[in-house]
């Protein structure tokens, strides 16, 4: 299958935001790439179903979720962390798909993350009303590479904060196909989504999907 990877049309169509040093948005990146990710999608939806997990604090998360790659991140009781093997099925996660990857390390490249190499892709489900509250990714070993992060279907509002979790945060509409990456002095920097109101996108029907790119270990 061709990729189309490099349409000039398209990638003419992509520009960039700084949301601080270290985090930018890169509007439409991920266009050119998208019959390849939708397929790829499927596929893995089909091994490793999107399944809403438990909290430690036992709350169930409104954001449905699943892996691909070496790793998976997973939380249940016990914590959060990442895991070689689905809980659900006692399998490895399927592996990264060659369009990610290359979606995944050309954005980070863009960004100024020109090493980046990612091991786990966590792919993030939202329907209307389905949230992600302030966080920091920081289950990771190596803080060194950088978070990157492909919005697709329906628009959502990220929540950008700073290295607090009580600094002031910036709202910004991500739409299909927006790519935000973040790493150096903004790695650590809290994030989150607002509850989604409902819409509909002719790809993903009435849901945001999110791939969230990470080097886990
Ligand atoms: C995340 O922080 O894991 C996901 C953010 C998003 O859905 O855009
Ligand atoms: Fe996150």
């Amino acid at each position: 299958m061709s990729l189309n990877l490099f349409d000039d049309a398209e990638q003419s169509r992509v520009w960039h935001e700084e949301l601080c040093p270290g985090a930018l948005v890169l509007r439409h990146f991920a266009l050119s790439y998208e019959p390849a990710i939708f397929a790829a999608l499927d596929e893995i939806a089909a091994q490793t179903p999107f399944r809403h997990m438990v909290t430690p604090g036992g709350f169930t998360m409104s954001v449905a979720m699943t892996s691909c790659g070496s790793y998976g991140w997973v939380t249940d009781r016990r914590g959060y962390r990442y895991d070689k093997v689905d809980p659900l099925s006692g399998k490895q996660w399927p592996v990264l798909p060659e369009v990610f990857r290359k979606l995944a390390e050309d954005a980070a490249a863009r960004a100024g993350f020109a090493d980046f190499a990612p091991d786990a892709c966590l792919i993030n489900r939202y329907a209307a009303g389905a949230r992600l509250s302030l966080h920091q990714d920081k289950d990771e070993r190596d803080i060194g590479q950088p978070i990157v992060s492909v919005s697709l279907g329906i628009p959502a509002i990220f929540l950008f904060g700073g290295a607090c979790r009580e600094d002031k945060t910036q709202r910004i509409q991500l739409t299909h196909g927006d790519v935000v990456v973040w790493g150096g002095p903004a790695r650590l920097h809290f994030h989150g989504i607002s509850p989604l109101k409902e819409a509909h996108h002719p790809l993903t029907g009435d849901v945001r999907i999110n791939l969230t790119f990470r080097k886990a270990t």
